[in-house]
């Protein structure tokens, strides 16, 4: 029997993030106020955050210790498994080795926990009491939502219309864990009325979201905001899933891989897969690994938007921060993949973009969906919409290795299942789900709103 689960003890669960902040050649532009235009400093950023995220958001260290009550919690599901992919690489003929990590496991079905535990940790450590986000398809609203019932805190979500549309369940899943969760934009917050005004049939975005639950916790002493994706915080927290894939790859007598993957939102899951690996690739012990983000076409942050200074959320609340970005003003089409429909992209990733350190490719939604079912028909796991870019990408180049006839090692991170996604599956099988198409002029448009703003 061959295996295919690589499994870790417990005890061999990782005690350190990695920050790949220390590792970069050259340091990333500093976020700036939106008012003086200045670098941001921590006491800008405590009405929303507390110091323990602040500091790592900040913090140069490479290796940044795990809290052990952040540990206990992460051992519901941590270690996670590592798959290799036989049933998927024997019906695509492949050479190659296909290897994924599967975070569908966590209780709320995606890897976003890794992050929301740690960030209600520090927030319940601080005093606070409630804690305020937005929530795309419904991953992040969940994650947050657990883990804000396992520190005893109150959780509000504000979540992208569309998705609350398309996605019934995921309001009710919240409330099992005691949280509250509204379709954005709502009435309760200025910005959603403006927004609504504006155009009272919008499907919402991300942006608008995130423009929501920042007013919210502004407005409020004992409420913290919190965001699933894009800060460097985040993107840290995540890096538990490449420091265990590279022990368990170890384990199954695989050097470093040559290829690593990840579906591309706002670029938390794809750093928590790719930024321990590349960490190799910076200190040149594999310089030709090859890193490789996946997002749809129809959100194309790192393929088509430029790398501007630009605000995190619609209305300009945020920080500005240098980022690919599609302009704050950006409304994506309602493709099912409701967690990649962000404008901008993590600072960090965007960096090691514009650094030449990684690529990022796009793809149509019906692709991904033909992608996804050849998955879920050989690994028998039904995947979340978003995951499904990156296993289009995952074929791809197991497919271009069949053809050139090499063994590549490809990891990747397969982010979520899709339990919860079921409409979108059976739009997919009836024929219904469209192809959107995304115009230059959409891009130009939304460009004209940053005239005047830095360039990094
Ligand atoms: C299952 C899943 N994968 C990926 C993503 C994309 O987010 P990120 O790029 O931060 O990993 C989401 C976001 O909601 C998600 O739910």
């Amino acid at each position: 029997m061959q295996p295919i689960k690589i499994l870790l003890e417990e005890k061999d669960m990782p005690d350190k993030w990695y920050n790949i902040q220390a590792d970069l050649k050259v340091p990333m532009p500093p976020p700036l106020h939106p008012g003086t235009r200045q670098p941001v400093g921590p006491q800008d950023l405590a009405p929303l955050f507390p110091m323990g995220l602040i500091q790592q958001e900040m913090s140069q260290d490479r290796w940044i210790e795990i809290p052990d009550e952040v540990r206990d919690v992460y051992t519901m599901w941590r270690p996670s498994p590592l798959y290799r992919a036989r049933r998927l690489e024997k019906a695509l003929d492949t050479p190659a080795h296909i290897y994924y990590k599967w975070e569908g496991v966590s209780p709320p079905g995606s890897h976003k926990p890794n992050t929301a535990v740690a960030q209600a940790y520090y927030n319940k450590q601080e005093g606070i009491k409630r804690i305020a986000t937005e929530t795309g398809a419904g991953q992040w609203g969940t994650a947050l939502s657990f883990a804000c019932n396992l520190f005893d805190l109150e959780c509000m979500v504000y979540m992208v219309r569309i998705s609350f549309d398309q996605k019934p369940y995921r309001k009710a899943i919240m409330e099992a864990y005691g949280a509250k969760c509204i379709p954005s934009p709502s009435p309760h917050t200025q910005a959603g009325r403006k927004i609504l005004e504006q155009d009272p049939d919008t499907p919402g975005s991300l942006g608008i979201a995130i423009s929501e639950a920042v007013e919210d916790a502004a407005s409020r002493d004992d409420t913290h905001y919190s965001l699933g994706s894009v800060l460097n915080h985040v993107l840290l927290h995540q890096t538990i899933i490449g420091i265990e894939a590279e022990r368990q790859l170890q384990k199954a007598g695989e050097a470093l891989p040559d290829i690593v993957m990840g579906c591309f939102g706002g670029g938390s899951n794809f750093a928590g897969i790719a930024f321990p690996f590349m960490r190799y690739k910076l200190l040149g012990e594999k310089p030709d690994m090859r890193i490789v983000a996946c997002e749809p076409t129809t959100c194309p942050t790192l393929t088509r938007g430029p790398y501007r200074y630009d605000f995190g959320d619609s209305v300009g609340m945020t920080p500005l921060m240098a980022m690919n970005t599609l302009g704050h003003g950006f409304v994506p089409a309602k493709i099912h993949a409701g967690g990649l429909r962000y404008h901008g992209a993590a600072p960090l990733a965007s960096h090691l973009l514009a650094q030449g350190e990684m690529e990022a490719v796009a793809f149509h939604q019906l692709e991904c969906f033909e992608a996804g079912v050849q998955f879920a028909r050989s690994e028998g796991f039904v995947t979340a919409p978003e995951t499904n870019h990156v296993i289009r990408g995952v074929i791809n180049e197991a497919l271009k290795c069949r053809e050139s006839g090499e063994e590549k090692v490809i990891v990747f991170n397969c982010s979520g299942h899709g339990n919860f996604d079921m409409t979108a599956y059976q739009a997919y099988f009836s024929g219904q789900l469209e192809e959107h198409h995304f115009s230059e002029d959409q891009i130009t448009q939304n460009m004209q709103a940053l005239e005047g703003f830095p360039v990094p």
